[in-house]
């Protein structure tokens, strides 16, 4: 059983006690994180700390730890949950603006719920680096804020849904004719050569998987635009890529049942994929390549 840190105690995930009267329970009046680690040490912690703070300044809860005390608190929780079969871990975070009377209105002097718990993170199937993914376009109806990691999701989970019955694993959303992102992820085009993503404004997460691929595109020499995409130009991308904290990133090879590109992985996702491989804590280092080798 998984431990789970929850309100100042760890104790086993199955014996965590949530009030009906919790505000994140009631009314989704809450944020949350989502942390990879990999054999034991954690990937990116402080950006994702830092778009915690901001997550909870924006909704207006009170931090409830210094940043110091965040990362004492998940690697204690890292620890409890070590276990060879499962090295790689994402730690699901939730900060809740904590119990009260049901009022809409924000309590006066309600205590900040605070959850955290460990996932296995599972390597990506052979098939999936092979073949690639589907994904679906969906028109997003998502709220003006989609800046703030609000477990407020209904909108993805139904897009998420509807995506996985068509026989996908991801809904690329559209509004007014221009990509957002994925029900869970960021969304990257490669197009003439370009790798593109839309701009962080409120209808996208500044997810950190973003701004890792977008840091080693860029080292990789890839001209990198941070810029609007048209449903025409999704439609025309040689690659499509969603990336996230737990998927990490997805080649995406059919989108709505037409091929994207050649219809395998491209040669933009193979190089940016290795290098986030071997950006990650533990990743083996290549061994020098032996003369007379195949080059
Ligand atoms: N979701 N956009 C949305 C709407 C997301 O929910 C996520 C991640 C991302 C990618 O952000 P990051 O690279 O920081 O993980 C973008 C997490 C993994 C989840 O909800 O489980």
């Amino acid at each position: 059983m998984s431990i789970a840190y929850f309100n100042g105690e760890y104790l086993p995930l199955d014996e965590v006690r949530i009030s009906p009267l919790d505000r994140g329970f009631l009314f989704g009046d809450s944020v949350y994180e989502v942390i990879p680690s990999y054999a034991g040490e954690f990937f990116l912690l402080p950006e994702h700390l830092e778009r915690l703070r901001r997550s909870l300044e924006a909704i207006r809860i009170p931090d409830p730890f210094a940043p110091g005390e965040w990362t004492a608190l998940l690697k204690d929780l890292l620890a409890r949950n070590a276990d060879p079969a499962t090295p790689d871990l994402g730690i699901y975070l939730q900060v809740t603006r904590g119990v009260a009377p049901r009022d809409h209105a924000f309590p006066a002097d309600a205590q900040p719920t605070v959850l955290a718990m460990a996932n296995p993170i599972r390597p990506l199937p052979e098939a999936v680096r092979v073949e690639g993914v589907a994904a679906v376009t969906a028109e997003d109806r998502r709220w003006e804020r989609c800046d703030i990691k609000a477990t407020t999701l209904l909108a993805n989970v139904l897009n998420r849904q509807d995506a996985m019955e068509r026989g996908a694993v991801e809904a690329v959303l559209l509004r007014d004719g221009k990509l957002t992102e994925g029900a869970a992820s960021n969304v990257f085009v490669v197009l003439d050569g370009r790798v593109i993503t839309p701009p962080l404004d409120a209808s996208v997460l500044p997810g950190i998987t973003r701004w890792r691929v977008l840091e080693l595109a860029r080292e990789l020499g890839y001209p990198v635009e941070e810029r609007g995409i048209s449903a025409d130009e999704l439609a025309r991308a040689r690659e499509i890529w969603l990336t996230s904290s737990t998927r990490e990133i997805l080649p995406v090879t059919r989108l709505d049942d037409r091929a994207v590109g050649a219809g395998r992985p491209g040669p933009a996702w193979q190089a940016v994929h290795a290098a986030y491989q071997a950006a990650k804590p533990g990743a083996q280092v290549s061994e020098p390549m032996q003369s007379g080798g195949a080059a």
